[in-house]
């Protein structure tokens, strides 16, 4: 399928005297895996975060396209409108997973269904599955503090995919990993995005990370300098 699933045109963001973004247009496909690369303070999860409607842009718009229903400009629709589509449409997964450690592992997985109003029981259910996709079978009562970096970060893109978010937003997720801790977390990632139809928007500094993704785009001083074409 060839359509776009987020379209941003003329993004800027000033934090006070820093521009961190400085005019960017970006169109993601449904299904595409992009890479963001870019050296520290370059923009990128600014420009993230833009995206996820987390940071309003100072002018520019973001277009989304869900599967179903009319698509809409994040920058301007009303912030209870934008906090569902947060929940129900967009996923997260950031460098340290943000998990809750007073929750198990399932739990934490569960709860991202749970605050969609999904019954904890089915949400339990759902949690199990896809912790048993990602190879966390057994893991389940886990607190998260007894878990490894690279289960941990299994355990943060379960969360980002149960509710079935049709665009997932990682920033740096094999950051914290070794080089095979990395590499099997990536797979774990393409598996549950682009492996199911979804869409991806990865920020790395990992050029191996970078490679396995359709698509790189390289930002700099807030501008993207170089869209490489898709790699095999
Ligand atoms: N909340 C903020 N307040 C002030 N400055 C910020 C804020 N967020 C980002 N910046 C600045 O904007 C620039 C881009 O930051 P960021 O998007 O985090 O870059 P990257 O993720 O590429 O390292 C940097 O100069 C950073 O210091
Ligand atoms: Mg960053």
């Amino acid at each position: 399928m060839n359509s776009s699933v987020i379209e941003a045109k003329s993004l800027t963001k000033a934090f006070g005297t820093t521009t961190a973004l400085a005019g960017v247009d970006l169109t993601v496909q449904r299904g595409e895996s992009v890479a963001i690369m870019g050296a520290s303070g370059s923009g990128k999860t600014t420009l993230l975060h833009v995206l996820a409607g987390i940071t309003a842009p100072d002018a520019g718009r973001v277009l989304f396209s869900p599967v179903t229903g009319p698509a809409a400009d994040v920058t301007t629709m009303n912030e209870r409108d934008r906090s569902r589509l947060r929940r129900e449409s967009f996923g997260f997964v950031f460098q340290q997973g943000l998990l809750i450690p007073e929750l198990t592992a399932i739990e934490n997985i569960a709860l991202a269904l749970m605050i969609n109003a999904t019954p904890r029981r089915t949400a339990i259910e759902r949690a199990a599955g896809w912790m048993a996709s990602l190879g966390l079978a057994g893991f389940e009562d886990r607190r998260i503090g007894e878990l490894s970096g690279g289960q941990a970060q299994r355990v943060a893109i379960a969360r980002s995919q149960v509710t079935g978010a049709e665009l997932v937003f990682a920033d740096e997720p094999t950051g914290a990993l070794d080089s095979q801790t990395s590499a099997d977390v990536m797979s774990a990632l393409l598996w549950s995005t682009t492996g199911q139809g979804r869409t991806l928007i990865v920020v790395t500094h990992d050029a191996d990370v970078a490679s396995r993704c359709s698509r790189t785009v390289h930002v700099r001083d807030g501008r993207i300098t170089a869209a490489a074409g898709a790699q095999a």
